[in-house]
């Protein structure tokens, strides 16, 4: 098995525990890890359980000046470690730790070494709630963000503080398995942020009805993978479905048309890349009874209004930014995506066949089509919808670079 030289930065917090399975985790699958405790970590877990899982020497301490009675090298340097692995994980992300990071303080060896550090890095932050969603916090997550870190938000649940609520260190392996697609997958869309919708929205009748349609958001859900895993950093605007958003995705749960456009529009201008892959619904009651409507022994008529067009929106809004609409089609299928591409100034179409057997909505697999304005359509031929969006990915970057050679 290849061996992935990874850090993991421990921080000073409760789950500073689960690291120690984190750091298992990741040699199962094949990774030496060098660990690196600050020095709040080691009032929670010993050095000597990271050299003993690990069998590598632990630093601790600050730049090498106070050493770790137990295990620390006296040559070691952050220079050197920072150029000898592949990824900078840390996990626990403490409060201070994200902070200090986010403003390039580099008083200990784990924030100096982050400066040094040239390759991807890999930010779990585990708190209390109240402290995870400080505004502080979440101004120092965006700034990381923006940079480009990966950052695995928090778990819900009952936090070692005696409350409910988002703080928990995700499970170590999933962190584990989120770090060797980090370290396996290329990474060409590392400085991009992609904004995707995904899934149908639900227009509401009335308190307890809406109109839907069929979308089970199994495409947009694979457009973020695929975009995750090359090193994205992918804003999902999910309508409702039954799918676990991918690992390491900020997912935007939305319900209508209108939500959907506001959460599009409030993420506009952070997106390089916008793919509008949800099914949003054409119309919708404008007005929306506040009361159950009762049934009578009268015919029944709805009013309705259209939705506000989410694609040609941004189509009109757009500054550079690479715009991918998708076209659900039952006939005329290029032809049409070709019009869509126009009306709302795209830069590619993804058209597919809704009415093919075993394509289409609902299922894992999917065949299209590619409009772009000046090359020839491009068949996709059938493949499983998570096959099929690397490969858009990489006609997408194609078009981008037509356009900004
Ligand atoms: N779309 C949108 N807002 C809407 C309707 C559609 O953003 N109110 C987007 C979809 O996300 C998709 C593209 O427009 O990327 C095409 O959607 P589609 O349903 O195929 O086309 P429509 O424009 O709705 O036209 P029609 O239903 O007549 O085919």
């Amino acid at each position: 098995m290849a061996s992935h030289p990874v850090i993991l930065g421990v921080g000073g917090g409760i789950a500073a525990y689960k690291a120690a399975e984190l750091a298992r985790a990741l040699m199962e699958r094949g990774c030496t890890v060098q660990p690196v405790m600050t020095d709040a970590a080691r009032e929670f877990i010993q050095p000597l359980t990271f050299a003993a899982l690990t069998g590598q020497k632990v630093i601790t301490g600050l730049f090498g000046v106070r050493t770790s009675d137990e295990v620390l090298a006296s040559s070691i340097d952050h220079i050197r470690v920072a150029q000898e692995n592949a990824l900078l994980i840390v996990a626990p992300a403490t409060a201070d730790l994200l902070a200090k990071f986010a403003s390039g303080l580099a008083g200990d060896f784990l924030s100096t070494l982050y400066l040094a550090f040239e390759g991807p890095v890999l930010l779990c932050p585990a708190m209390n709630t109240a402290m995870w969603n400080h505004p502080a916090t979440q101004a120092n997550v965006e700034i990381l963000r923006k940079r480009g870190h990966h950052i695995l938000p928090p778990d819900s649940g009952p936090l070692a503080c005696g409350t409910v609520g988002a703080g928990r260190l995700p499970d170590p392996p999933r962190i584990a398995d989120f770090a060797i697609r980090l370290l396996t997958q290329k990474h060409d869309l590392d400085c991009e942020t992609i904004l995707i919708t995904a899934g149908p929205t639900r227009e509401l009748l009335d308190p307890v009805r809406f109109i839907s349609n069929r979308s089970s958001g199994k495409m947009g859900y694979a457009m973020a993978e695929a975009a995750a895993t090359r090193g994205a950093r992918v804003i999902l605007v999910s309508g409702p479905v039954q799918l676990t958003p991918p690992e390491g995705v900020e997912v935007v749960p939305v319900q209508t048309a209108v939500e959907m456009r506001d959460a599009v529009l409030a993420h506009l201008d952070a997106a390089t890349v916008i793919i509008k892959t949800a099914a949003v619904a054409d119309y919708y009651v404008a007005a929306v009874p506040t009361h159950k409507v009762k049934k009578t022994a009268m015919r029944f008529s709805l009013e309705l209004e259209p939705t506000p067009d989410i694609l040609a929106e941004v189509g009109r809004r757009k500054k550079d930014q690479l715009l991918i609409g998708f076209a659900a089609e039952t006939e005329n299928v290029v032809a049409e995506a070709r019009r869509k591409l126009l009306a709302k100034n795209c830069d590619m179409v993804v058209a597919n066949n809704v009415s093919a057997d075993g394509t289409g909505f609902e299922s894992d697999d999917n065949e299209v089509v590619l409009v772009t304005r000046d090359a020839s359509p491009i068949a996709l031929p059938r493949a499983s919808k998570r096959a099929l969006a690397d490969q858009i990915l990489d006609q997408a970057l194609q078009v981008r670079l037509s356009l900004h050679p």
